[in-house]
């Protein structure tokens, strides 16, 4: 058959596959994919030369779209490979170069969400806990946390800050330099990083949150089976990988559609990591 065609295949390129985030993300983005007759190729890429050769490989297999979520992706990685070859993609968690077709989640109001939170239970002095070169849509979330407290006239300070991997080993060895800033309140960019900082506060005899209060961000489902159960924002995961593979679908279906842009709800989650202060 000298037919040429399309495998139904879909590349996905996460940063991290053992972050619970990324999980439910790839389980949306399968279940989205099966009830379109398309097959997802999943890889792990966390720097931009493994990104790099995937996305390669990927267009050599003759992928008929990608979706790519690494946070190492940029601009050039984009312009050099991707446009080059003609393949759609949607490109998750990067605003900034993502000029097409994407998922949007309003990350300054989860970041402002988290901060009001802690505002609300007079938290002043407050540790964020974040990558140190975050990508667009965690930058935002920073921004919108800074903003609200702003706003209640309590501006941090670069001292506010403490740089971490954005992982539960990240927020483990983050530990002393949060305990140094004696905060009262410590926001971190994703869960993951709170279960490390979690571990290295209660071994270091920290009562979480008697002591010190955490509040994270996503909901991933290990936040309700940690102690104190954690308070964090909501991310829709699953069904962003749904949106994403819809939009990469229709993409597919019809190359001359108008960007398209889906938006979808966050909300705050009140567990027990908060303790109300006087
Ligand atoms: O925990 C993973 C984080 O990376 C999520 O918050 C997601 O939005 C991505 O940026």
């Amino acid at each position: 058959n000298l037919i040429m065609k399309s495998a139904r295949t879909i590349g996905v390129l996460v940063p991290d596959i053992a972050n619970a985030f990324f999980s439910m993300f790839i389980k949306g983005i399968q279940d989205a994919a099966q009830k379109n007759k398309f097959v997802p190729i999943i890889f792990d890429a966390n720097d931009t030369k493994q990104l790099q050769s995937y996305l390669e490989e990927l267009i050599q297999r003759a992928a008929d779209g990608l979706i790519i979520a690494s946070a190492t992706i940029d601009r050039n990685a984009v312009d050099t490979i991707l446009k080059r070859n003609g393949i759609p993609y949607l490109l998750f968690d990067q605003n900034a170069v993502s000029e097409g077709d994407r998922v949007r989640i309003d990350d300054e109001a989860g970041g402002k969400m988290a901060a009001n939170y802690l505002l609300e239970h007079n938290h002043e002095r407050v540790t964020i806990v974040a990558p140190e070169n975050p990508t667009e849509n965690v930058s935002h979330r920073i921004g919108g946390f800074k903003q609200a407290f702003e706003k209640a006239g309590k501006p941090l300070s670069n001292e506010a800050f403490v740089y971490s991997e954005a992982s539960k080993a990240g927020g483990y060895a983050a530990v002393s330099q949060v305990i140094a800033k004696r905060p009262s309140a410590v926001f971190t960019t994703s869960d993951e990083i709170a279960i490390g900082i979690y571990r290295g506060l209660q071994e270091q005899g920290y009562t979480i949150p008697e002591d010190i209060s955490v509040i994270g961000y996503d909901d991933i489902d290990l936040a309700t089976y940690i102690t104190p159960k954690l308070t964090t924002v909501h991310q829709p995961a699953f069904e962003m990988g749904q949106a994403a593979t819809e939009l990469l679908i229709n993409r597919l279906n019809n190359r001359q559609l108008p960007p398209q842009i889906r938006e979808l709800p966050i909300r705050l989650v009140e567990r027990e990591s908060v303790r109300q202060l006087s």
